[in-house]
């Protein structure tokens, strides 16, 4: 007889075994709760009495000496879940059961399903296969030995597709088959499960997998919205470069042009040459006024590069010192006093730092950072001087091993529908092009805080309700 004849009669016969002792295990739990210990004794004997058979079974083929400590452990049982009685499940999940005989399937869809589990079956790996490309699990427990299209085939095909390599596979495998489960495993099998199935192991390794899971999902998703992050930034900053090269390069001509006006300008006023339209008064009063509007919109053009200019904070200068922050604030406010009256703001500072309000960094960019935020207060929150309260709070806060201060400065006016506060911080957005916005405030408040702070910042607000701005800042610079 060859090793695999051996291997298959030994299968053949441990199966049916492990059914009595499966079923008879579950009845006495069932049992149990249900007080009709009459039958307890017996079912007892039943379950030794399978048990007996396989340990005869294995001496056999002499495999006994198969020891369990020789077999790959990959998980060990988490404490709290040793109890089988302890029955509920806190990690939700559907797991994709596939075997070929169909009392192993019932014995682990009864188990999952006392546990809360959802579960769903496939009888070969055939309809297995069809069934995670359509359909979303969590774990597949997965039988070795059946025909077609066996265990190993189906690990194979799941560790070659890109997503479906990422679903755990616990190989359920009699412990005698060590060559197998350590096969499997090297194929990329999270852990295996040992027939005759024991509630408790079940359990620990089902729960373990699906915990691994959700970290490493966890993790995934923490990543990518870190990558989002740091993508958002990285527009920023190429944008506002970009700004910043268009402003330099706007601002030579527009020297030319101002030197052109003023000479136009010098010499429309010269008495001698204003004489030389003494016959066309009208003509002069055209060159005057269109004199005029050049000298006028240049002015404004020059505004409006140095903002472009101070986009790119390296082009803006500060002085790089330690101050008392929550005197920085109170005097940014102090600053807006005259604003702040005619707009008929009230506002509120609320100190809640717990440590030292020492800051070291830029006090001036904060001012511009907090007189940015109150002006478009003014404007949008609370338009047309009607007025309103802003509550500029201060606290502190560890994180990594890091001080930081969180400023968050709130107004309770019209608020930012959610398709525009995904763009505030760009460049040039602005809502209030005919009141002279230009959209620059706060995408310069979010490149001085990500890049000469090393902050960050957050906003949140809902309409008709206020709006919320979140700033972090290291409390020292490096
Ligand atoms: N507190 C607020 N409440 C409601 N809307 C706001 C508030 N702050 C900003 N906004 C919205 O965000 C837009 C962008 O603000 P930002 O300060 O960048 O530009 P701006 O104020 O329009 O122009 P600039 O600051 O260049 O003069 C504003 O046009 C406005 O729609
Ligand atoms: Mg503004």
């Amino acid at each position: 007889m060859t090793i695999q004849d051996e291997s298959k009669i030994r299968h053949d016969l441990l199966t049916p075994v492990n059914q009595i002792i499966g079923y008879s295990e579950m009845l006495v739990e069932d049992i149990n709760k249900d007080g009709r210990t009459q039958y307890l004794a017996d079912l007892k004997k039943i379950t030794q009495a399978g048990r007996n058979l396989t340990e005869q079974i294995n001496q056999l083929f002499k495999l006994s000496e198969v020891k369990t400590d020789t077999v790959p452990n990959t998980s060990p049982i988490p404490t709290e879940i040793i109890n089988p009685e302890n029955s509920v499940n806190d990690l939700t999940g559907k797991i994709l059961i596939v075997d070929d005989i169909e009392e192993n399937r019932d014995i682990l869809s009864r188990r999952l399903k006392k546990r809360g589990y959802l579960y769903e079956i496939a009888e070969n790996g055939k309809i297995a296969l069809n069934k995670l490309t359509q359909e979303k699990f969590d774990l597949v427990l997965l039988d070795i030995t059946m025909p077609e299209i066996d265990g190993y085939t189906v690990l194979q095909t799941m560790k070659a597709d890109k997503v479906l390599r990422n679903i755990p596979v616990i190989i359920i495998s009699a412990i005698t088959e060590i060559d197998s489960i350590v096969r499997c495993i090297e194929m990329g099998a999270e852990d295996y499960l040992p027939k005759p199935f024991n509630a408790t192991l079940l359990y620990a390794r089902v729960q373990a997998c699906l915990e691994k899971k959700r970290l490493l999902e966890q993790e995934k998703n923490y990543l990518s919205e870190r990558l989002q992050t740091e993508a958002t930034l990285e527009r920023h900053r190429s944008l506002a470069q970009m700004v910043a090269g268009v402003a330099h390069e706007i601002n030579t001509p527009l020297g030319v042009i101002n030197t052109a006006a003023t000479i136009l300008d010098s010499r429309v006023n010269n008495k001698d040459i204003s004489n030389l339209f003494s016959d066309n008064k009208e003509a002069l009063e055209d060159i005057m006024e269109a004199t005029d509007l050049i000298k006028r919109n240049i002015t404004r053009a020059h505004n409006l590069v140095q903002n472009f200019k101070k986009i790119s904070v390296n082009q803006t200068a500060d002085i790089k010192e330690s101050v008392n922050i929550l005197d920085t604030i109170k005097e940014s406010i102090e600053l807006f006093k005259i604003n702040a009256r005619q707009a008929n703001l009230e506002i509120i500072v609320q100190d809640n730092v717990k440590q030292s309000r020492a800051w070291l960094g830029y006090p001036g960019y904060l001012t511009q950072i907090i007189i940015n935020f109150l002006t478009n207060i003014e404007r949008y929150a609370y338009p047309n001087n009607k007025g309103g309260k802003v509550i500029i709070d201060l606290a502190d806060q560890q994180q990594n091993n890091q001080a930081y201060f969180v400023i968050t400065v709130t107004d309770f006016g019209q608020g930012i529908s959610s398709e525009n506060v995904a763009k505030i911080f760009d460049p040039f957005f602005t809502t209030g092009r005919m009141q002279g916005g230009s959209g620059l405030g706060l995408a310069i408040v979010h490149n001085l805080i990500t890049s000469v702070l090393e902050g960050s910042i957050k906003v949140h607000s809902e309409m008709g309700k206020g709006t919320s701005f979140y700033i972090t800042l290291p409390n020292n610079l490096s």
